[in-house]
């Protein structure tokens, strides 16, 4: 490992060479007791994300909001919640993120804001309203219902009558996230100074929420019912969505939204929080000419069900991915978030060892998601533990966000070091063997694997600026080169539970399991073992 020699890849942009980092920062680190995680508490883990080797993180909305949604539902765009501190400890977390190489990335939540937010209040005063426009109203339906069969993603219709003025609103999510009416220039506009307000406070980039679904059909037309919904499914995909996802004016927006970062010349990056296939996903980047995301999201390895985690269902993926993007447009890669259950939830500890190190090895920006570094797990939540109970309808009960929220676990002390507190959600139970002090004092945990191999990313060029070349392999085993000027790795994972051979002579350089190094000729490979070689020129 060679901490400190980070490789420059002169070509490359920062959000092109650097690891990014989720933080959920009311789960992250509470400084002041009050059991919610905070932007201070976040300050004080700065050294922490420097030394595993990140180099941006993005922090989830931390704006004033009455939490419905747990900031998702924003009141005042251009301040920080009293619970997560002050914009002078924002200020200050950038200040000192700077200082230690790392970047600072926001959410915008541009899609809605809450129905407490100043504009709501206003646009559903009357009418007449100077702001009415600002969101999206409409008559009831001819039979006196909601004005089409639209669904919300949290369940229930998409729509909430006002009875002061007799009209709907939308609502892609709650009833108390109304959609901002992007039709509307004075919208958009309102929404560049919001980017243009956190730029000038130091941001290095956005994150911007529920990206496809900024604009809706004009026409207001019903979706049709979805052929392939079954009980299990979210309620919200019993329809196709042709006029509430994807619209092909949200493009022109997030047009506007780059024009305002390439405006302020800071570097900044815009990433865009997409769920659709490949095919639609890629035209985020938009064109060269008219860019809009630096990269959507890709969760193809978040959606990609257990059993598919093979060498074949992740060669497809892979391919799939390349063969959809323009050859100019920089792929990104996510193994969880804060809506979804966790990597080691769902692949068990090998299997996730596997997956960062795929994660860290394909090419493109990889994003981590919080605790996903020392393996942690879904917390069970207890019905009655429910914070979340928008996310609880989303899955119909099945599963809920706060298992994947639950406190970041620092160290086996009370409440894993996250507050002296009571946590707003519970420490997940294995947490006095499960943390960062455990992990960092074992140089074979999970915490020292996904550290070596940020590390490992940035010592060398061939694993970020480096073609990616799939190289045949035994079946059950995903095998790609990465190379780049005099220097080439073979990486390999063995997703079967049988012993493999590479037909490959080289130096390891990494081994999942962290317990073999060096020169191998026809080197073996064990059972649901991943494999950095680097191979002699
Ligand atoms: C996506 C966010 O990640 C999720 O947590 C939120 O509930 C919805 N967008 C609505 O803002």
């Amino acid at each position: 490992m060679a901490d400190g020699t980070i490789s420059r890849a002169p070509e490359l942009a920062w959000w092109q060479r650097e690891a990014f980092y989720e933080v959920y920062p009311r789960s992250f680190q509470d400084s002041d007791g009050d059991g919610v995680g905070d932007l201070r508490g976040l300050l004080r883990r700065l050294d922490y994300l420097a030394w595993l080797g990140v180099g941006a993180v993005w922090v989830t909305p931390f704006y004033p909001s009455p939490q419905r949604d747990f900031g998702y539902d924003v009141s005042d765009y251009c301040a920080v919640d009293p619970t997560m501190g002050t914009l002078e400890d924002f200020q200050r977390l950038v200040e000192e993120a700077h200082r230690r190489g790392l970047r600072v990335v926001v959410d915008l939540v541009a899609n809605h804001t809450s129905s407490e937010h100043p504009w709501f209040v206003e646009s559903r005063k009357s009418r007449h309203s100077p702001r009415r426009g600002w969101y999206v109203w409409r008559d009831p339906g001819p039979r006196g219902g909601p004005p089409n069969n639209w669904l919300s993603f949290f369940g229930g219709p998409a729509w909430t009558f006002d009875p002061e003025t007799g009209q709907y609103y939308l609502h892609q999510f709650l009833p108390e996230q109304p959609d901002l009416n992007y039709r509307n220039p004075e919208v958009v506009r309102a929404m560049e100074e919001v980017i243009r307000f956190w730029l000038d406070r130091g941001a290095d980039g956005f994150r911007v929420d529920a990206a496809w679904l900024l604009v809706e059909d004009e026409h207001f037309r019903d979706e049709p019912p979805n052929p392939a919904w079954r009980p299990g499914m979210r309620e919200r995909d019993r329809l196709l969505h042709p006029y509430t996802e994807d619209h092909p004016d949200t493009h022109q927006v997030l047009r506007r939204f780059r024009a305002v970062l390439e405006s302020c010349h800071r570097d900044a990056v815009l990433i865009g929080e997409v769920y659709l296939p490949f095919a639609q996903l890629v035209r985020y980047y938009g064109t060269r000419e008219e860019p809009e995301c630096h990269f959507p999201f890709n969760f193809a390895l978040v959606e990609l069900p257990a059993d598919r985690w093979t060498a074949h269902g992740l060669r497809a993926v892979v391919e799939a991915y390349e063969a959809a993007r323009p050859e100019w447009a920089w792929p990104g890669w996510v193994l969880g978030n804060h809506d979804r259950p966790r990597v080691a939830t769902r692949l068990g500890e090998d299997g996730s060892r596997l997956a960062h190190l795929l994660l860290l090895t394909l090419r493109g920006t990889p994003t981590l998601y919080y605790g996903d570094e020392l393996g942690m797990v879904d917390g069970p939540v207890q019905p009655h533990r429910v914070r979340d109970w928008a996310g609880f309808r989303e899955w119909g009960g099945r599963w809920c966000r706060d298992a994947a929220r639950t406190p970041m676990q620092w160290d086996a002390s009370h409440h894993a070091g996250f507050t002296t507190g009571e946590p707003w959600l519970p420490v997940n139970s294995d947490f006095p063997q499960r943390n960062v002090a455990s992990q960092q004092a074992d140089p074979r945990s999970f915490l020292h694997l996904v550290r070596r191999l940020l590390w490992m990313r940035r010592s060398h060029p061939a694993l970020v600026a480096g073609g990616f070349v799939p190289v045949g392999s035994e079946e059950g085993v995903l095998a790609y080169r990465r190379e780049h000027g005099p220097e080439a790795f073979l990486v390999a994972l063995n997703f079967s539970t049988r012993p493999a051979h590479l037909a490959a002579q080289g130096e390891v350089v990494l081994s999942t399991h962290l317990d073999r190094e060096g020169l191998e000729r026809h080197v073996p490979l064990r059972p649901r073992e991943g494999l950095v070689v680097r191979l002699r020129p």
